[in-house]
């Protein structure tokens, strides 16, 4: 495909049959790889959603700062994308985070401003909201409360993956951050089949998986419909990493850890099913997960990887 330029090249992402983990006859796997973004993961194309947006409403002037509390990804996108549009970007990051997002960061040009790492991302979004409140130079694009934020993936992901499949899908199963990607993707995959379920996966409280949000924790994202979820599952970040080395293992996939989880609820899920179509959305590739230890280590230590917080 070519593409005038690289914000233009966003999504148009690969959709791959899991055919040796299927685990049963009738059921039919597909995982939509969203790490050969030009950042590197999902959240390109909300990035470019919510920047456009705020740019035609005049809210992204200029002279202002982007601001965005994100343990990464969003972060990524926004700098990466917000400086190719022309602007400045400031993340908010848990000073816990890894050093391979925090080197990117820095490399695409982004200001990273530490949040404390034990209040996790929800002590980032208070910060940047603090920070915001103070000083109007900053804008924030918010993706928890941002509609973009859903938009982007009604108006993208989803049209992909129709497309791909022919519009037979029956169930979608992603991880749960902001819940953007199990509200804009559900909404549209409803319209062509309202029988379709939409599966969202979760850490388990007190645990963490990148990305992903418990919401356990306490906080909603305004943008989150809970009753559009068919099912949930929890999944601990043990079996998160089993899940993304299974994913290597059988297929050549290098997803992420909440790709690993998301492969590990799509598991519990298609056990359910006598056949269908099952599709998996993998955030991110396993590149920035690297230093996280659990590629090449023994399975008996995912615990004890999985409950050290040093990389998250
Ligand atoms: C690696 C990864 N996986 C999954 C998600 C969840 O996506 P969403 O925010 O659309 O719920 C995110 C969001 O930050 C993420 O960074």
């Amino acid at each position: 495909m070519k593409f005038p330029d690289i914000v233009a090249a966003v999504g148009h992402t690969p959709l791959v049959e899991l055919a040796s983990i299927s685990p049963r006859p009738g059921v039919r796997l597909f995982a939509k790889l969203e790490g050969g973004n030009p950042a590197g993961s999902v959240k390109d194309r909300i990035a470019r959603a919510m920047l456009e947006d705020a740019i035609a409403a005049g809210m992204l002037t200029p002279e202002k700062v982007i601001l965005e509390p994100t343990s990464g990804n969003t972060g990524l996108a926004l700098a990466l994308l917000g400086r190719r549009l022309g602007y400045r970007v400031a993340v908010v990051l848990p000073d816990n985070v890894g050093p391979e997002r925090q080197q990117a960061l820095r490399a695409f040009g982004a200001e990273i401003i530490f949040s404390e790492g034990r209040y996790g991302s929800n002590g980032a979004i208070l910060k940047a909201q603090e920070l915001a409140a103070k000083d109007d130079r900053y804008f924030m694009p918010f993706q928890y409360a941002n509609p973009a934020n859903p938009r982007a993936h009604y108006e993208t992901t989803a049209p992909e993956i129709l497309a791909d499949l022919g519009g037979e899908v029956d169930a979608f199963v992603a991880g749960l951050g902001t819940g953007g990607t199990l509200m804009g993707v559900g909404r549209r995959l409803r319209e062509v089949n309202p029988q379709v379920k939409i599966v969202a996966v979760e850490p388990h409280p007190g645990e963490q998986v990148q990305g992903l949000r418990s919401l356990a924790d306490g906080y909603i994202p305004p943008i989150l419909d809970l009753a559009q979820l068919d099912a949930k599952f929890i999944v601990r970040s043990a079996d998160a990493f089993a899940g993304a080395r299974l994913l290597l293992e059988a297929e050549g996939i290098f997803a992420g850890v909440s790709s690993g989880a998301v492969l590990q609820g799509a598991l519990r899920f298609a056990q359910r099913l006598e056949r269908g179509t099952v599709v998996l959305l993998l955030a991110d590739g396993g590149w920035k997960y690297l230093s996280a230890g659990f590629w090449t280590a023994p399975r008996t230590e995912f615990e004890q990887l999985s409950t050290g917080q040093l990389w998250w």
